[in-house]
């Protein structure tokens, strides 16, 4: 079981003061809150290792090769991958779409067909329209019903042997919805299309196994996972990685360059020029331990815990609507309440001390089809209390009045 006073006491940001309350974080998902060990390793890489990586014989730049290495192997094998080579390390999950992307752009041909959900955040439908923009395929969209769920008879319907790839994302940022991707990919590989899926907000409360979903390409940022920002984790299949062209040429990716012709390194190097963001990287590996020994079970069930309070008493709140009812979701609230703008509730309640996220949340589409400009988005994560949500409850009583 977990316990809340003693995991907070991990992360010195929740003891700050904001507006002259105590800190109520609530966007952890646009990004989560950093732990000292991960704090710690940052510090200790530019205190002690800062050197870069792949290029030295010197003692620094060995140690920090290592420690970069070693924490692509922990992300291996947190997500049960099959090899090492098989993680990419990128910029972040949009850095990752734009790499497979752009892959595909010389694999598609004209009257190809691309599969996304209604559910995708931005930055999974603009590369797409790009992607079909280079080479005249076509984008279909799985609908979404009034709960925020996918219509997967619609899905089946849209499949056909035109269907070469299938981009959907794990959970939703926008309303928490948890996607079937199991049955997703196992139908759209029936077909012989790839899947790819989005697991940017699924893996600060879920343990992954890419082999058990057989997913062709599943992404994961480390920022939203407890470790530091720039850091995006690609995981693809080996015989997918191999297939895909490089996205970016430059240092590191290369095996031999002429001015007459350059040919490229092996996996995952091919994927990786320039130099990366290593300390965040070494982070990651400390961010995903930390998180392993927390526990992905003890995690979810406490997490499932706020959901279920915070939902109830935000529906004491009249005229409070909450958008993405599905029964299978994560803890994600998103809302609005009456008429009233997200962004002058989200003003109010920072005075109180509470982070929200308000607006369209990278997600238009999803915005477009409940007719409103945005919604208030509470989400939680294993360091959040019942009291903060009181607190929460309370600062939007108090807001509905100034604002009606
Ligand atoms: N995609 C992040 C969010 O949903 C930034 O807030």
């Amino acid at each position: 079981m977990l316990n809340v006073e003693t995991v907070r006491k991990d992360f010195p940001i929740l003891s700050r003061k904001v507006n002259g309350q105590p800190l109520v974080y609530f966007d952890n998902a646009a990004t989560s809150q950093t732990p000292q060990v991960v704090i710690d390793a940052i510090v200790d890489y530019y205190s002690n290792y800062n050197s870069n990586i792949h290029r030295g014989v010197h003692f620094l730049s060995q140690e920090a090769t290592d420690k970069y290495e070693i924490a692509r192997q922990k992300i291996q094998h947190h997500f049960n991958a099959e090899y090492s080579h098989e993680i990419i390390l990128t910029a972040g999950v949009t850095a990752g779409i734009n790499l497979v992307a752009n892959g595909f752009a010389s694999i598609l041909k004209k009257g190809d067909e691309i599969v996304v959900s209604a559910l995708e955040h931005h930055s999974n439908i603009v590369p797409w329209q790009m992607l079909c923009d280079k080479s005249g395929a076509i984008l279909k969209v799985i609908p979404m019903n009034l709960e925020g769920e996918l219509v997967m008879d619609a899905f089946e319907a849209l499949l056909s042997t035109k269907t070469k790839l299938v981009f959907v994302n794990h959970i939703s940022n926008a309303l928490g919805t948890i996607n079937p991707i199991k049955q997703i990919i196992k139908k759209s590989h029936r077909i012989g299309a790839a899947v790819l899926i989005d697991g940017a907000q699924a893996c600060p409360h879920i343990k992954v196994d890419v082999k058990q979903l057989d997913a062709d390409f599943y992404l994961a940022s480390a920022h939203k996972m407890c470790g530091p920002t720039g850091v995006g984790i690609l995981y693809g299949k080996q015989q997918w990685l191999t297939k895909l062209p490089p996205y970016q040429g430059g240092g590191e990716m290369i095996d031999q360059v002429t001015f007459e012709k350059t040919t490229y390194a092996g996996l995952p190097h091919k994927f990786e020029a320039g130099t990366p963001n290593i300390s965040g990287v070494i982070a990651t590996g400390v961010a995903i331990d930390y998180l392993n020994k927390i526990g992905f079970d003890a995690i979810s069930n406490y997490e499932n815990e706020l959901l279920t309070y915070a939902t109830n008493q935000l529906l004491a709140i009249e005229d409070l609507k909450i958008y993405g009812t599905s029964k299978n979701k994560t803890s994600v609230i998103s809302f609005n309440i009456g008429n009233i703008h997200p962004y002058d509730i989200g003003t109010i309640v920072d005075k109180f001390g509470i982070a929200l996220r308000t607006g369209h949340h990278c997600a238009q589409p999803i915005m477009d089809f409940y007719k409103i400009p945005g919604t208030i988005r509470a989400s939680f994560a294993f360091y959040n209390t019942k009291e903060e949500i009181d607190k929460l409850v309370s600062a939007l009583f108090k807001a509905k009045q100034m604002l009606s």
